[in-house]
């Protein structure tokens, strides 16, 4: 990572497989919303972007369903840019770009796609605000992230209560999805669809989906404040014990927000 921006989930070690399970887990429901932002486009997209593309999994996905001509996936981190143009083959564009802190270097954008970056973004309103300018006139964004994310799993409880403790530290709010409708709106674009949805996962895969984030989360200087290495060390445990049960199993509220807007 650059020096001066914080992604509390890392690019190093398992980060980038957790991304490639996280893209499994939310493909079915990325893909709907995609086509519904096809459907409200109107006409076949032409130049489609991906901000806070990872490794490339959601810019796949967008590039797969909007079949547009051009798709270019925004990322910070090197690394991953690394790992997508690798993994791509030069068939989708990968640049490096720190999104929350610099104009998209891109206009005339038909349909662009935002799922999970919002929440790492300290500053969300005035970004919003300047994503805007690279749309074209009745361009269309899907934005999609988490509005509740809650157990009353012991495990999961401790392992959100840190998550929202360090995104607080940085000043980002877990649980964007709450606000991400007024965001949207309050940056100047017009909210087309607003809807709450519920991924359906069960605990085991959302467990076995964090699990990885400790190794870089217990890193962080907020967390050795605020938790022992010890409880850390139990949560990764709980985490394993979780991701292995099969059943209904543990109780989990995981809900999301999905805004499709115009530009
Ligand atoms: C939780 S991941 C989501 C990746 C992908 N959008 C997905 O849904 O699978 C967040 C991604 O945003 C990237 N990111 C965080 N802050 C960023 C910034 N300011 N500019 C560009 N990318 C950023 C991270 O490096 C990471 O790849």
């Amino acid at each position: 990572m650059r020096e001066g921006s914080h992604y509390t989930f890392g690019d190093q070690g398992p980060a980038a497989e957790r991304l490639r399970r996280l893209a499994s887990l939310y493909r079915p429901l990325s893909a709907s919303v995609l086509e519904q932002a096809c459907v409200t486009l109107g006409v076949a997209a032409d130049l489609a972007i991906d901000l806070g593309a990872g490794p490339g999994y959601t810019t796949e996905l967008v590039a797969e369903v909007t079949q547009a001509r051009v798709a270019i996936g925004y990322e910070r981190s090197p690394a991953f840019c690394a790992e997508a143009r690798a993994r791509c083959g030069g068939s989708l564009d990968f640049v490096e770009l720190d999104v929350g802190a610099e104009d998209l270097p891109i206009q005339n954008v038909d349909l662009g796609f935002c799922r999970f970056l919002l929440t790492h973004l300290p500053n969300p309103l005035e970004t919003l605000g300047r994503w805007k300018k690279a749309l074209r006139p009745g361009g269309v964004m899907v934005f999609l992230e988490v509005e509740r994310l809650s157990s009353s799993d012991p495990v999961l409880a401790r392992y959100y209560r840190m998550i929202e403790g360090v995104q607080a530290e940085h000043g980002q709010a877990m649980s964007i999805g709450r606000t991400l409708e007024a965001l949207v709106q309050k940056a100047g674009w017009r909210v087309v669809d607003s809807q709450a949805v519920d991924p359906c996962l069960p605990a085991s895969a959302m467990a076995t989906l964090h699990r990885p984030n400790l190794e870089s989360v217990r890193k962080d200087p907020w967390v050795q404040g605020h938790f022992k290495p010890e409880e850390i060390d139990e949560i990764a445990v709980g985490l394993e014990r979780i991701g292995a049960e099969t059943g209904k199993g543990t109780p989990i509220d995981n809900v999301l927000r999905v805004v499709i807007a115009r530009a």
